[in-house]
């Protein structure tokens, strides 16, 4: 195999369909297809729509991909597949229609984890990440902060959400605010018209409680609540002061742990991925923090931080370079994947 491979990455784990191609760390093209506007009326992703709108854009997805790339299927050096964590039955779309590419194609698969591939797409734009690094994960299903010594093989979970993810946490108070699904861009939108002046929780940041570990159901209860009383008394509610003073509660608790979880760990690399690190917020808070510490601070670019395939290819570009054996061809879909196991 060439020394930078050229890797065909898979995404299906929730509702896009991402088609990625890399060639070693270089990003060559990123090919994506959303059922999005077909859950949006059901405030959440349906899984059965989602894995049906898979099979219909995959093929076409997987052209567009090698298209935009200028590159032929039999150029590929292997295939690379999210195989966890996500929707099982759209998982397996995807897992399937790699394993087919692969066998047709004689080349290598490989079976990566999703949280990991959120943190490798930053080698696509930044170069290789400093070993070891605090990578912060960020996105509608999971919240954890991660110590990386080497994200080919060893990722270790200091801390996790113990309740709802951030983005999970935007998608429901965007819903309290009538705001559209999913909620994060629409919340980041109006926040840049309103103050940040209504004093929401913090959540687990008391003294006694665990250093890494988030909780965000209770800001968005309290956020509810408020609201509620609000219109009960018939006072206007500002969305804008809502959203606003919501995402500061978000960003002040996500961007405290990761820089105290550098200084503890004494790594002075933090890395920040997954959909919610597209927060205009959030990437400026983490910016001001990290420079007031003498901590790296890297993001993608926000294009790169939901879901894509070119996160995927990433990641197996890397697992190839770093000379980690293959899946087994009976390779499964996994919907809970533990963010410690990179590939499998
Ligand atoms: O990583 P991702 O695309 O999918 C999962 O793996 O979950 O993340 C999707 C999440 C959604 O909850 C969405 O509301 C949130 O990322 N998100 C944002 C922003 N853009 C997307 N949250 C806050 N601000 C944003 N600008
Ligand atoms: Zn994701």
């Amino acid at each position: 195999m060439a020394e930078e491979p050229l890797v065909l990455g898979f995404e299906t784990s929730c509702d896009e369909t991402g088609i990625g191609l890399v060639r070693g760390h270089t990003l060559l093209s990123d090919a994506l297809a959303t059922s999005m506007a077909e859950h949006e009326r059901f405030g959440g992703v349906v899984p059965e729509i989602a894995s049906r709108a898979h099979l219909e854009a995959m093929v076409p997805t997987v052209h567009r991909a090698l298209a935009d790339a200028g590159v032929a299927l039999g150029d590929v050096d292997a295939v690379a597949v999210t195989g966890g964590p996500g929707l099982t039955g759209a998982l397996l779309v995807g897992v399937a229609a790699a394993k087919a590419y692969a066998l047709a194609l004689g080349v290598p698969l490989y079976g990566v984890n999703h949280l990991a591939a959120h943190v490798a797409v930053d080698e696509l734009e930044h170069g290789r990440l400093a070993e070891p690094s605090i990578a912060m994960l960020v996105s509608g299903g999971h919240s954890s902060i991660l110590l990386v010594p080497d994200l080919s093989q060893d990722v270790q979970e200091l801390g996790r959400t113990i309740d709802d993810a951030a983005g999970e946490a935007f998608d429901k108070v965007a819903r309290v605010l009538d705001l559209p699904f999913p909620g994060g861009p629409p919340i980041d939108r109006a926040a840049q018209d309103g103050t940040a002046s209504i004093a929401f929780p913090r959540g687990l940041t008391g003294p006694r409680d665990p250093a890494y570990d988030f909780s965000f159901s209770g800001l968005k209860t309290a956020v509810a609540r408020w609201v509620e009383a609000q219109q009960r008394d018939g006072v206007h509610v500002s969305v804008p002061d809502v959203a606003a003073s919501f995402q500061e509660a978000v960003v002040d608790v996500l961007t405290a742990k990761a820089v105290r979880a550098c200084r503890d760990h004494g790594v002075d690399h933090l890395v920040v991925g997954g959909g919610v690190a597209a927060n205009s917020r959030l990437r400026a808070v983490a910016q001001e923090r990290c420079d007031a510490a003498g901590i790296v601070l890297r993001v993608p670019s926000r294009r790169l931080c939901t879901d894509n395939g070119a996160m995927v290819a990433a990641l197996g570009s890397r697992l190839v370079m770093a000379g980690v054996a293959p899946s087994a061809p009976d390779l499964g879909a996994d919907s809970s994947l533990p963010v410690e196991v990179v590939s499998r």
